[in-house]
């Protein structure tokens, strides 16, 4: 689902919530952490953006105190993750990317049992368990022991375990990895409705459309180094955007399609495809004004659509443009529909 009405908050002012200078985590000779340097400013999303073993997790962890870094410095909302743990702890909530719930314990027994961890009061943790689990639709199965939940059910507490203390700044850890897409449009409103609620989220993910939907900015990271960052658009830039799907309802018009689109000179868009054995025209678009622009004027000449998607560039194609690499993983590009 594309929100044609998400505005970028402006994530380049305002105070940091989270600053990485120089940050090193070697394991043996694996270099984990190379040097790695970010700011996530209050109030906003950074998406970091990884393939297998590029350092997400341990970055995660750092910036938890969950393990300590070899070289450089890190504060989280002003504390220092090595010298101030004990209160740094305290501003944050973590979802990792492997469940943390207790196996024998209800889904509303797990979530009270940490309210009283954070040191809230009985009745605070009765009542902030209570919510959670009604904001994730697990009111139902709030009495049932955590092992009988599916997996997106166990995902959906894991976040509300996150959320008791609401934290001022968020880690979440691939949150959506293995979900289907229903419960990762929940997972995503939730994460949306935290940040308009004014907290900051560090999220890692291996997908391009996950870091679309939730991130103001994006980090690439590969092998422990930061090899790009910027804006979703500015990145998109880099790698080429999206691409734009026409099918017309007439495959005979789509040589006339093509040629008006070429035509036309709309801004930025540079290439239309038609490719007859598929009865699909593909136009490589880089903003939400350009598939308006071609959609629009394909109307105003009078073809008539019969549907319409676009494609994200998989995380792969990311690593193509910007390392001339191919990654050591290949996540799927995920074709999200916009009309029909
Ligand atoms: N405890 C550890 N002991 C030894 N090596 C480790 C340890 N933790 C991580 N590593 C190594 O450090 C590198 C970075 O791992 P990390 O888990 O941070 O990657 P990731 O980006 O989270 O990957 P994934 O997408 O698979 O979760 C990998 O090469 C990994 O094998
Ligand atoms: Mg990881």
């Amino acid at each position: 689902m594309v929100d044609m009405t998400r505005i970028d908050k402006n994530p380049r002012s305002g105070p940091n919530a989270v600053e990485v200078r120089g940050l090193v985590k070697h394991y043996g000779s694996t270099k984990a952490l190379d040097g790695v340097d970010l700011d996530v400013r209050e109030g906003t999303v950074l998406g970091v953006l990884g393939p297998n073993g590029a350092g997400k997790t341990t970055l995660v962890r750092c910036l938890s105190t969950l393990i300590i870094p070899d070289a450089g410095h890190a504060t989280v909302a002003g504390y220092d993750v090595v010298k101030q743990p004990r209160q740094l702890r305290r501003t944050i909530g973590l979802t990792g990317q492997y469940a943390s719930v207790d196996e024998k314990l209800s889904g509303w027994e797990n979530l009270y049992m940490i309210g009283r961890l954070l040191d809230l009061p009985r009745k605070t943790a009765r009542s902030r368990a209570d919510e959670l689990l009604e904001r994730f639709s697990l009111t139902d199965a709030a009495r049932r022991a955590a092992m009988d939940y599916s997996g997106g059910m166990r995902r959906r507490l894991d976040l509300a375990a996150s959320m008791i203390g609401s934290p001022a700044v968020l880690y979440l850890d691939e949150p959506t990895t293995g979900l289907d897409p229903r419960t990762r449009n929940e997972v995503w409103d939730e994460v949306q409705r935290m940040v308009a609620e004014g907290a900051t989220v560090l999220l890692t993910t291996q997908y391009m459309e996950e870091a679309e939907q939730l991130a103001n900015e994006l980090t690439v990271i590969d092998k422990g180094r930061i090899i790009a960052r910027g804006g979703v658009n500015e990145l998109k830039a880099k790698v080429g955007g999206r691409t734009l799907q026409i099918r017309p309802s007439d495959p005979a018009q789509l040589p006339a399609m093509a040629q008006a689109i070429r035509e036309a000179g709309l801004d930025g868009v540079s290439g239309a495809q038609a490719v007859p054995d598929e009865g699909l025209l593909y136009v490589p678009i880089l903003s939400d004004e350009q598939l308006t622009a071609v959609i629009g004027l394909l109307g105003t000449r009078g073809f008539s659509l019969a549907h319409v998607a676009t494609a994200l560039p998989s995380l792969d194609e990311v690593f193509l443009a910007i390392t001339g690499e191919k990654s050591a993983s290949a996540a799927a590009s995920i074709p999200e529909e916009v009309a029909a």
